[in-house]
């Protein structure tokens, strides 16, 4: 792709992933992603915000052949996938600063080897002037690293927001032309990156409250040209109450965990409960963290294989320990046919989650009669629990 025009003097440079399908070989990627990286020209002073994951440098660097210098290379974040082709715009535009946070400096040491004396830190609300335009820093840690910073350009109210807000699509759109789409990606990308962050990230939404900011340009996905209706997501996704929800990750070997899964799942529609389930051995593991940023309860359908819980249901449990969601109850169901410590093995793998843990309904074999009773009771106590908070 050529630089693209957003604003008078302010282009957006960057490369489009079509093939990527997984990041930090972990998060799966259907749709690919973008790496943004922004060219701002002021009556003075030039800056490069970000640059692209290195396997396609060759697209940034041709970008800015056209360039004549580059004053400022603002740094937001020191994940690879955003700072990895600083050396090499550096070795193009060796007279370049690159301006951090005090944080970042030292990462971006430790992972590019950049010299310490290249680099200008500044401090939460700092300014850095280029003539006519003014880049105004504000510290955002954990958006998605403890280094991490945004930068508002305050004559034209567009905030670079780095991982803040972005989501993985590739498209040659610039700027969100599909509303759904995007929330579905933005929504995937914060269930993944932001979640476990929630707590600090309060505090940078309602700091970003005191600025007008007319225009978002993340570092992955599209420029929100109106960007209300994600900056509303985030809030709701961040503080809003949990959802009258019950995920239900769940692997089954033989059929008997399942039918405990669709008994309970039946059981809990029927009581105006919402659920959805994921069958462990073919779910796209980013669909189920999405579905836990809105869930109330989570329920694990867990057979034991060799004494302990079924390895993907343990994995299930780990990265859900992991993402911290706000599901307020939690519950273990499953078969098991001789014994074994599946309970007591998935418990001790959630000390991040705040959640009351629910009866467990364990069964030998197929669910008998009693068993079925058990979901039956299981069920209405959570459709109790949801009344009782008002979750919708
Ligand atoms: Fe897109 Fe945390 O890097």
């Amino acid at each position: 792709m050529y630089k693209r025009k957003i604003k008078e003097r302010i282009y957006w440079l960057g490369a489009v992933d079509w093939d990527r399908r997984l990041f930090d070989s972990l998060i799966p990627l259907p749709d690919g992603t973008t790496y943004n990286a922004y060219l701002i020209q002021g009556s003075g002073k030039t800056a490069l915000l970000d640059t692209v994951d290195p396997p396609l440098a060759d697209e940034l660097m041709a970008q800015l052949a056209s360039v004549d210098k580059i004053d400022y290379l603002i740094s937001h974040h020191a994940e690879q996938d955003h700072s990895g082709t600083i050396p090499l715009v550096l070795e193009r535009f060796p007279e370049a600063k690159v301006v951090v946070s005090p944080r970042a400096k030292g990462m971006l040491m430790d992972l590019l080897r950049i010299p310490e004396s290249t680099f200008i830190t500044v401090e939460d609300g700092e300014t850095l002037s280029l003539g006519d335009k003014t880049l105004k820093f504000i510290h955002t840690p954990w958006v998605h690293w403890p280094e991490t910073m945004v930068t508002y350009l305050e004559e034209d109210h567009i905030l670079f927001s780095c991982d803040f807000y972005g989501s993985h699509i590739a498209t040659s759109d610039l700027f969100v032309t599909d509303q759904g789409r995007v929330f579905e990606a933005a929504k995937r990308y914060f269930a993944e990156i932001m979640m476990p962050f929630r707590g600090i990230i309060t505090k940078n939404i309602e700091k970003l409250k005191a600025y007008n900011i007319q225009m978002i340009a993340p570092s992955h996905g599209q420029i929100y040209d109106q960007p209300a209706w994600i900056m509303n997501a985030y809030e709701d996704w961040v503080m809003g109450a949990p959802h009258n929800l019950v995920v239900l990750p769940f692997v089954s070997m033989h059929g008997s965990t399942r039918m405990m899964v669709d008994r309970l799942a039946s059981n809990l529609v029927d009581k105006g409960v919402r659920v959805e389930l994921f069958n462990l051995a073919v779910t796209d593991i980013g669909k189920l963290a999405m579905a836990l940023v809105d869930a109330a309860t989570i329920v694990v359908g867990v057979p034991t294989v060799l004494a302990g819980p079924h390895p993907l249901a343990a994995y299930a449990t780990l990265l859900a320990n992991a993402l911290r969601p706000k599901a307020k109850y939690l519950s273990i169901i499953g078969s098991y046919g001789w014994g074994g410590k599946t309970v007591e093995t998935l418990a001790g793998m959630i000390p991040n989650l705040k959640v009351e843990v629910l009866e467990t309904v364990l069964c030998k074999g197929i669910p008998s009669e009693a068993d079925y009773d058990a979901l039956d009771k299981l069920a209405g106590v959570i459709a109790e629990k949801h009344k009782e908070n008002d979750f919708r």
